[in-house]
């Protein structure tokens, strides 16, 4: 096990900057997930962490001891990438053999590890086995194994899944998992899917252009989002964001007046300084729901939705529509009533909701829900 800290990393390619000012602490044992779209950085500020890319500026520091210029075979760190890159004329066995061997390990400890990591991954019956007669979810396991192997302080994991059909993923995300709670190593995952984020990490890592947008745990990214650009990026469906008015800041918060028609008043920490200005107004689709006639409850939030079109999930249903100009997707709990189109009332509860000022900073919630942990 070890800690990584990244001390003001920054990453240029000649004149371009790829990364700026990365600051970050990672704990023993902690399971940390990079997220951000195409580009942000993701796999450059891992491949620093590696060794394999050469580092501009700052420090990084494993265990306390600065590595900038350590090589990567002296890092002690494991690395899982999107490409297998297994040795296609060993078996698995001596795939996981090989790095051992080049480490000088002895027979009978290459053939004890060996054995272990197999029996961990499930693949003891596939060790005589040739890669071209594995399924890529199996060769995704000896990739693993193969990093797993060398005992290694640090895993690095770089989209290791991408390759893998839907089901797969699923399992091998799973598998990842309790692979982490049985060896408690400090693992560094890479991913553009905002699922295996929100499912794996103790902590998650949003980049956006080179740069970090926010750090906290799953909870915080999807109860606490920092930005506009954060709220988007988690969750699916995404949440929606409706233009507005702040027509009033008191103590229990502001209160904005929608394009679409409703007036709320959303209880984030007021600022008098936004009255009369733009704001955006952040829902998630599943804080939604169809309000009906017959329910007396005292809703805060009301929208009149123009129907498009309905999914239905078997579990759940969304139905998407437009209010007033803007396009809105609402979870349905009870999806009988609703058509592919007409009008559908919705109803949101105002502790439910985010603001958002016009460069994309969120206000501070006053009653989000507490974290999971
Ligand atoms: N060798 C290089 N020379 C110049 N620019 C590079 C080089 N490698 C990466 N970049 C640039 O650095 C930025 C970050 O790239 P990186 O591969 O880290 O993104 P990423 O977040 O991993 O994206 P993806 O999700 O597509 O894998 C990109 O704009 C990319 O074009
Ligand atoms: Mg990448």
């Amino acid at each position: 096990m070890a800690d990584v800290r990244l001390e003001g990393l920054s990453k240029a390619y000649g004149t371009i900057q790829v990364l700026r000012n990365i600051d970050l602490a990672i704990d023993h044992g902690e399971f940390v997930v990079f997220v951000g779209p195409s580009g942000s950085g993701k796999s450059t500020l891992l491949r620093m962490i590696g060794g394999l890319e050469r580092i501009s500026g700052g420090r990084l520091l494993i265990d306390n001891e600065v590595v900038n210029d350590v090589d990567a075979a002296d890092r002690n760190l494991g690395m899982v990438f999107q490409s297998y890159a297994l040795y296609p004329h060993m078996t698995v066995r001596e795939n996981l053999a090989f790095p051992l061997r080049m480490a000088k390990l002895s027979k009978a400890e290459i053939d004890t590890r060996v054995a272990q990591t197999a029996s961990l991954l499930q693949m003891d019956h596939l060790l005589d086995r040739k890669p071209r007669h594995l399924s890529g979810g199996q060769r995704q396991r000896v990739a693993i194994g193969r990093a797993i192997v060398r005992e290694p302080k640090v895993f690095l994991f770089d989209e290791p899944l991408s390759n893998l059909d839907t089901e797969l993923r699923v399992q091998m995300r799973v598998q990842i998992s309790k692979l982490h709670k049985q060896l408690g190593n400090t693992m560094i995952y890479v991913t553009h899917d905002q699922i295996e984020a929100m499912t794996m990490a103790d902590k998650i890592v949003v980049l956006k252009d080179g740069v970090i947008e926010q750090v906290g745990s799953p909870h915080d990214l999807y109860h606490n989002p920092a930005s506009r650009f954060v709220a988007g990026f988690i969750g699916s469906p995404k949440m929606n964001f409706l233009g507005g008015k702040v027509e009033a800041a008191h103590e229990s918060g502001m209160d904005v007046r929608l394009d679409a028609g409703a007036v709320v008043c959303v209880p984030v920490e007021p600022d008098k300084s936004l009255v009369g200005k733009p704001i955006t107004l952040g829902i998630r689709p599943d804080d939604f729901s169809p309000s009906s006639a017959e329910k007396d409850i005292a809703i805060d939030l009301d929208l009149d939705l123009d129907l498009d079109f309905v999914e239905h999930f078997g579990s759940v249903t969304y139905v998407y529509g437009n209010a007033g100009k803007e396009a809105v997707v609402a979870k349905a709990s009870k999806p009988d009533p609703l058509k592919g189109s007409g009008k559908v009332r919705l109803a949101a509860s105002p502790a439910d909701c985010h603001l958002f000022m016009t460069d994309g900073k969120a206000l501070r919630r006053l009653h989000a829900p507490a974290n999971w942990n």
